[in-house]
C-alpha cells in the first residue's frame, strides 16, 4: 500500500508537525482517539505540500529546543496563510507567537509539572463545558508574554498571561501546556474542541471504517493475485493476516514455521486460530528438530541469533516457494516503524521489526495493511476481527524466541523446562490482572546450577530468573515492582512444579544499563 491513507479516502486528516522529542506520536494518537485520522510530518514540510494534502487541521508539536536558540526549527510561515486551522502546543505555540507578531520572552520563570490554569469566558478550545480552574501539565522555559497578533488570551496561569490563545476567524490556536498528556485531565476535551469546533473535522476514524478502508485498499492492490504471510504468533502478523484474509480470502496463504522455540502452547494456538477458526490456508512447518540440530553446541548469543534467523529464512523460503504465483508478501509493519525509518519508502523496514526477519531480496511486492496504524489501533482492529484475546494482547516476543532466553546451549530439555516456568510466570501475572500494565514478563534459564535442599535431600539444580519490566516503547524500561505475594507465588509454584529447578531469582535491572532480554 504505497498511497497515503488520509489523502485518498474519506477520512478528514490532521497533520501533526514534529518538532522533535517524543511529543508528536502521542499527539497523533490522541487525535485518532478522538476518531480523526492523523499523520506526522517533519517540520521541514512546505506550504505547498500541506496544501496538496488539504488537511482539516494542523497541530504543531512541542519540542526540546528554545525558539530563541540559533538553528531552532521553524515552520514555513506560508502555512499559516493557507486558511487551515493551526493549533500550536508548547514549542509550537511559542513558535506561532514568534512568527505571527507575538512575544516570547526568556523570563527565567519557566513552569514544570502540574500547574493551575484559569480559563476565561468564551472561546473554542475550552467550550462551555470545562471547569474554569483546572490542572494542566507544563514543561517550558521560555514564556509567551504576548499572544500572536489578532489572537486573544483565553486562559492564564500565575506566570503566563497567554497560556492559551485563539483567533477563531483566522483559525489560529495555541496552548502553552501539553493537552496530550494524562497529567492534563481535560486535555483530550481541549483537543476535541480544536478538532470538531476549530477545524470542523468529522469523527469518522472508527474501527469499522478503518477495516472497510483497509479491505478496499488490499483488494485494489492485490486484485486476483496470490499473497503469502508469515505468521510469528505475534499480534502484528496475526492482525495483518486476518485483515488480508477478510479482503482476499483464499488468495492468501499463511506460512507458520514452528521453531520449537515458542512459548508453551503458542504454536498450537496459531494453528487453531488461523486454520480452524478463520479457515485460512495455512502451511504449518514443524521445524523444531531442525532448529535443535542447528543449535547444538552454539553458545554465543550473536551466533545463536544468526543461526536461528538464517534457518528460519531458509525454511520460510522453501515453504513459500511451493505456493505458485505468489507475488505479494504481507508484512505487519506499524506506523511507528514507518516514522522511525523516516521515510515513506515501502522497502525500508528495520530488520528488528521485520516479521521473522525475512530477507530484503525476496521478489515480492509488500502488502502492509498496518502501515498507518499505532499498536493500540492494531489491537482494536484485531479484537474487531475476532482474534482471541491471548493473541491480540500478546506481549512482545523476540524473533529468536526462547533461544535467547536460554543462556548457553539450547536443548529440547531446557526449552521444555523454560516453557513450563515461563507459563507459570505469565499465568500468575494474568491472574493478578497486571498483564496490561506490564510490558513483558517472562522467565530466563541461565547456564548455571546451585545447591539447594528439598525434603531431606541436597539438590544441585537450575535456577530460573523472572524478568518483568514496564516500558512505553522498549527503548527504555524499568523493572516492574511486582508485589511480594505475587513473586512468592511464582517462586513456590516454579520450584514445586518444574522438575530440575531449585531456586528462583528476580531481575531488578532497568534498561539502561540492562537490556530487556538476557541475550
Ligand atoms: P532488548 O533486549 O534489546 O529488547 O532490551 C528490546 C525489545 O526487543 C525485543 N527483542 C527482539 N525482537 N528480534 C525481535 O523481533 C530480536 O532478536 C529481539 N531481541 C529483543 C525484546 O523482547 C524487547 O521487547
Amino acid at each position: 500500500m504505497g498511497s497515503e491513507l488520509g489523502s485518498d479516502t474519506h477520512f478528514d486528516t490532521v497533520l501533526v508537525v514534529d518538532f522533535g522529542a517524543q511529543y508528536a506520536q502521542l499527539i497523533a494518537r490522541r487525535v485518532r482517539e478522538a476518531h480523526v485520522y492523523s499523520e506526522i510530518v517533519p517540520h521541514s514540510v512546505t506550504a505547498a505540500e500541506v496544501a496538496e494534502r488539504a488537511p482539516a487541521g494542523i497541530i504543531l508539536s512541542g519540542g526540546p529546543a528554545s525558539v530563541h536558540v540559533e538553528g531552532a526549527p521553524r515552520l514555513d510561515p506560508a502555512i499559516y496563510d493557507l486558511g487551515i486551522p493551526v493549533l500550536g502546543i508548547c514549542y509550537g505555540a511559542q513558535l506561532m507567537a514568534l512568527q505571527l507578531g507575538g512575544q516570547v520572552a526568556n523570563t527565567g520563570r519557566g513552569e514544570y509539572g502540574k500547574t493551575e490554569l484559569t480559563v476565561g469566558d468564551g472561546g473554542v478550545l475550552f467550550g462551555t463545558d470545562q471547569p474554569r480552574t483546572q490542572t494542566v501539565w507544563m514543561s517550558h522555559f521560555d514564556s509567551i508574554t504576548e499572544a500572536p497578533a489578532g489572537c486573544t488570551a483565553v486562559a492564564t496561569t500565575a506566570e503566563v498571561p497567554a497560556a492559551a490563545f485563539e483567533d477563531v476567524e483566522r483559525g489560529r490556536f495555541g496552548v502553552q501546556f501539553h493537552p496530550e498528556v494524562v497529567h492534563t485531565p481535560h486535555g483530550q476535551e481541549i483537543l476535541k474542541h480544536f478538532l470538531y469546533d476549530g477545524c470542523g473535522a468529522r469523527p469518522t476514524w472508527t474501527m469499522t471504517s478503518i477495516i472497510e478502508t483497509e479491505v478496499a485498499q488490499i483488494r485494489a492492490q492485490v486484485g486476483s493475485g496470490r499473497a503469502i504471510c508469515g505468521l510469528s504468533g505475534g499480534v502484528d502478523s496475526a492482525v495483518a493476516a486476518a485483515l488480508v484474509h477478510k479482503a482476499i480470502g483464499h488468495q492468501l496463504t499463511c506460512v507458520f514455521v514452528d521453531t520449537g522455540l515458542m512459548r508453551q502452547g503458542e504454536g498450537d494456538q496459531v494453528v487453531e486460530t488461523f486454520k480452524r477458526t478463520f479457515g485460512i490456508e495455512l502451511i504449518h512447518v514443524r521445524a523444531a528438530d531442525r532448529f535443535f540440530d542447528r543449535l547444538a553446541g552454539v553458545v554465543d548469543p550473536e551466533e545463536k541469533r544468526k543461526a536461528i534467523g538464517e534457518l528460519f529464512i531458509r525454511i520460510f523460503e522453501d515453504a513459500s516457494g511451493g505456493i505458485e504465483d505468489a507475488r505479494f508478501l504481507v508484512q505487519g509493519t506499524l506506523y511507528p516503524d514507518v516514522i522511525e525509518s523516516g521515510t515513506d519508502d515501502a522497502a525500508t523496514i528495520k530488520s528488528h521489526h521485520n516479521v521473522g526477519g525475512l530477507p530484503d531480496d525476496m521478489d515480492f511486492e509488500l502488502v502492509e495493511p498496518l502501515r498507518w496504524l499505532f499498536k493500540d489501533e492494531v489491537r482494536k482492529v484485531g479484537e474487531e476481527l475476532g482474534l482471541p484475546e491471548e493473541i491480540v494482547w500478546r506481549q512482545p516476543f523476540p524473533g529468536p524466541g526462547l533461544g535467547v532466553r536460554i543462556i548457553g546451549e539450547v536443548t529440547p530439555d531446557k526449552v521444555a523446562m523454560l516453557q513450563h516456568a515461563d507459563a507459570i510466570v505469565r499465568e500468575e501475572v494474568h491472574k493478578a490482572d497486571l498483564e496490561r500494565e506490564i510490558w513483558q514478563a517472562f522467565a530466563v534459564l541461565p547456564d548455571i546450577r546451585s545447591v539447594g535442599v528439598m525434603g531431606d535431600e541436597r539438590t544441585y539444580a537450575h535456577p530460573i530468573i523472572i524478568r518483568a519490566v514496564t516500558s512505553e516503547d522498549a527503548m527504555t524500561a524499568d523493572w516492574a515492582r511486582l508485589p511480594y505475594d505475587l513473586l512468592e507465588k511464582m517462586s513456590s509454584r516454579i520450584i514445586n512444579e518444574v522438575p530440575g529447578v531449585n531456586r528462583v531469582a528476580y531481575d531488578i535491572t532497568s534498561k539502561p544499563p540492562g537490556t530487556i532480554e538476557w541475550e
